[in-house]
């Protein structure tokens, strides 16, 4: 019998909480073959509806799931894990500065940053789900100083599925033949999804395309600004996409990414692409031996430099702001 993996969901009574638990416990995180137990954190008020998340698990099932605990302790949470999924965040309310938003999330990420440090398991990987991803992953990393920093990631997989269904809309293409997206810099408005890269049927997608105009003015924003397009249509965030695309992240990295081609995670930069190092920014990457790499040697062209410049910038505006809080 393989001895279940410990998955950690924070956040865990909440919209994405509620799609992305039974998809987990269903196998598709970790695969068909591979039994987990679940580790569910959340705030006090909300441990009572973690619960009734946790009777609704119990009553699919699941082969895999091997186990449920719930709790409002990091400790407790993050004992042992191997795989800590953090989506719960605090998010903005009206008339809420940057500054306050980042430091209520600091609050939240620099604690669980200790407690992933202290109790999680050697081969731990996070996944930071809660806005803002990159700057609240690099909190938390910044308070881990004995976890590998390639282990704590931010997700930009949504904006990556959001730009490969909107390029296989416009070419007509099935999603599966489009390969090598990626989505640069921050998982925010200023993101770049990039078509000089992507490939269509083998075929380059921007020459595919074949209208700049297209992918300024129609493509980049509608991926970038999906995600009030969504709450203008639904009433409600993206919760089912986001889980999913959480899902494709985590599965991949464990079980790797398809040869030749590549998706986008928001890691820790090495310097590459002149993106500072330290910073957590979407990059391109592929997973071998359960590891990110920064896929290296792509040649970057003028207008492609100005966008992924603008994105990075802000992401050293929020690394200085959380710095200047003593978060980092
Ligand atoms: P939600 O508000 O429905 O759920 C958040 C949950 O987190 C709540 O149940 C809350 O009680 C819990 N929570 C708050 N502080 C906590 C703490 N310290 N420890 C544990 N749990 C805590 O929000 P939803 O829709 O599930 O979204 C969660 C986060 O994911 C938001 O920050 C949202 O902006 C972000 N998001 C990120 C995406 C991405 O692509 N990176 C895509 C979509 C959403």
């Amino acid at each position: 019998t393989t001895t279940p993996v410990n998955v950690t969901v924070t956040g865990a009574a909440g919209q994405i909480g509620y799609g992305l638990l039974f998809r987990i416990a269903s196998g598709q995180l970790l695969g068909p073959d591979v039994p987990l137990r679940l580790r569910l954190l959340e705030i006090p008020p909300a441990l009572k509806a973690a619960e009734g998340t946790a009777m609704e698990l119990d009553d699919c099932a699941f082969g895999l799931l091997r186990g449920i605990d719930i709790t409002d302790d990091p400790r407790v949470a993050f004992d042992g894990t191997n795989i800590a999924l953090l989506v719960g965040a605090r998010p903005r309310t009206a008339g809420m500065e940057r500054g306050d938003l980042l430091s209520a999330n600091g609050g939240i990420f620099k604690p669980q940053g200790e407690a992933i440090n202290a109790v999680a398991a050697d081969d731990v990987r996070v996944l930071v789900v809660g806005n803002p991803a990159n700057t609240n992953a690099l909190i938390a990393a910044s308070h881990a100083p004995d976890v590998p920093r390639d282990r704590f990631t931010a997700m930009m997989r949504l904006d990556h599925n959001r730009a490969i269904s909107q390029l296989a809309k416009k070419t007509g293409a099935a999603v599966g033949d489009i390969r090598r997206m990626t989505v640069w810099g921050n998982h925010s408005a200023s993101q770049y999804p990039d078509l000089v890269h992507a490939e269509v049927g083998g075929e380059n997608a921007a020459e595919l395309v074949g209208d700049q105009a297209w992918i300024e003015n129609e493509f980049i924003p509608t991926v970038a600004k999906r995600g009030a397009a969504i709450i203008e249509a639904r009433g409600a965030s993206s919760a089912a996409s986001a889980g999913s695309a959480a899902i494709d992240h985590v599965h991949d990295w464990v079980n790797g990414t398809p040869e030749g081609d590549w998706v986008s995670v928001g890691m820790v930069s090495d310097g590459s692409y002149g993106v500072p190092e330290g910073l957590i920014a979407g990059f391109p990457a592929m997973s071998k031996n359960g590891a990110w790499q920064i896929v290296q040697g792509l040649e970057i062209d003028e207008f492609s430099r100005a966008r992924i410049d603008a994105s990075v910038a802000e992401l050293v505006g929020e690394r200085d702001a959380v710095k200047e809080l003593g978060l980092i």
